[in-house]
């Protein structure tokens, strides 16, 4: 690949079929290549050394609002795919940041998810009991349905409202992360949003009357040493976030999960010899197959990465799934090895943003695998074809048929 001109653009999205079918060589010629490479038609700088990815979304001095990135930079795209309500956190600098972010910390406790396991793995075997045998999708039989059940148990919204919420979900995502979307495909997304917000906005209004020990109910009660507290319209581009940010980035990850593990059928026999391994399995698929191939950055300043000067205010795309198949970090890195001993990946973002639902996607993924291999003593890929989703940014199984059997 050596002679060919660098990959940018919409190369390097999955609207471009190679990238979209398996990004990993470009990748690699382009670390190998140009580690830090300027993306000229979409403004934007390309990171994707393990250890740049890391410098740069550690830096608490990079931004994130679109807002600050110079007017030709590629995130002031997103400057309008936000929905409609407040800025949600993933947009937002301290000292906003911090404030809120804190806040909703501490009603998203790892503990208090853990006490969800059981539910979770009910949900999880559930929806494995109902497929038919003997070809299934598994992305439509359980990667799909699985994180919104999940993140509707956890938020306390009434089951009866399941599939309506995963197509908002869907709808508001394509949306919120598609910058090159038209107003028109954008429409629906716009519509769905609207509908959660008004769902969200009786949630809210039901549990100030009458306190709830669920996620939403935490978050209408929660309060810091300095007596704050999350507004009405704070709580409800919250919970708009977690489903945009929780649902189709955990679908991913068990759709990208359950291809590696078709893909290795040793590997897959490792764990269904030693099922203990599991917790640390999904470690190695999150590294193997990001869901979330690029988080991203503004320089505040002019900076330098990976001996690179970048001015102020561009934006810098960390690819998260470079940095997690870099090779002078994992020897061997396009293969999914279980016994792989250092699986520090970089699958959900780092620093201050890092991804507020890491423990809850680990929990369904953990849970959703037990339960599909429990069923299924013999499973193989199906013959009819794969296909990925074209969301930019992200990386997962739109349809993945498999065979089963008892
Ligand atoms: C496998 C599934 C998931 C992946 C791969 C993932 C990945 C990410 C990434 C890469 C970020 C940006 C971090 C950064 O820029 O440094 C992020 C942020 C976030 N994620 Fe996740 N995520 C997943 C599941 C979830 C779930 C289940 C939830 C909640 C229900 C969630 C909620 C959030 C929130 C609220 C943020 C914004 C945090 C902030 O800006 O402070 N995510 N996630």
């Amino acid at each position: 690949m050596t002679d060919t001109p660098l990959p940018d653009g919409i190369q390097l999205t999955p609207f471009d079929p190679a990238f979209r079918e398996d990004p990993y060589p470009i990748l690699h010629d382009l670390r190998r290549r140009a580690p830090v490479h300027r993306d000229e038609p979409l403004k934007r700088w390309i990171v994707t050394r393990h250890d740049d990815v890391e410098h740069v979304l550690r830096n608490k001095a990079f931004f994130v609002d679109p807002s600050k990135a110079r007017p030709d930079a590629f995130h002031r795209l997103f400057e309008n795919t936000e929905t409609g309500g407040e800025q949600s956190i993933l947009f937002l600098d301290d000292p906003q940041h911090r404030r809120l972010r804190g806040l909703v910390n501490r009603t998203f406790r790892p503990r208090a998810i853990d006490r969800m396991r059981p539910e979770i793995r009910k949900l999880a075997r559930d929806l494995v009991a109902q497929i038919e045998t003997p070809e299934f999708d598994v992305v439509e039989a359980l990667a799909n349905p699985l994180p919104a059940l999940a993140i509707a148990v956890v938020l306390g919204v009434d089951g009866g409202d399941q599939e309506q919420f995963k197509r908002w979900s869907e709808a508001s995502t394509a949306a919120f992360f598609n910058p090159f979307a038209s107003e028109e495909e954008r429409a629906p997304g716009v519509a769905a949003s609207q509908a959660l917000r008004e769902f969200f906005l009786r949630e809210v209004d039901q549990r100030r009357r009458e306190p709830s020990e669920d996620l939403i109910g935490r978050m209408c009660a929660v309060e810091d040493e300095r007596g704050d507290r999350m507004t009405d319209a704070e709580i409800n581009t919250m919970c708009n976030l977690l489903l945009i940010a929780g649902n189709v980035t955990t679908t991913d990850l068990i759709g990208n999960g359950t291809r590696a593990l078709m893909d290795h059928p040793e590997q897959a026999q490792t764990l269904r010899a030693a099922p203990e391994l599991m917790p640390h399995a999904v470690e190695e698929m999150l590294r193997y197959d990001a869901p979330v191939m690029n988080s991203a950055r503004i320089t505040h300043d002019e900076v330098e990465i990976g001996g690179v000067a970048i001015g102020k205010g561009e934006s810098v795309m960390t690819v998260l799934g470079a940095a997690n198949r870099d090779p002078d970090i994992y020897p061997e890195p396009d293969r999914l090895d279980f016994d792989r001993e250092d699986v520090h990946h970089q699958s959900f973002g780092g620093g201050q943003h890092l991804c507020l639902g890491s423990h809850l996607a680990r929990l369904e993924a953990q849970e959703g695998f037990a339960a599909l291999l429990e069923r299924f003593p013999k499973l193989g890929p199906s013959s009819r074809p794969h296909e990925y989703r074209q969301v930019p940014s992200f990386r997962g199984l739109k349809h993945y048929w498999l065979q089963g059997s008892e």
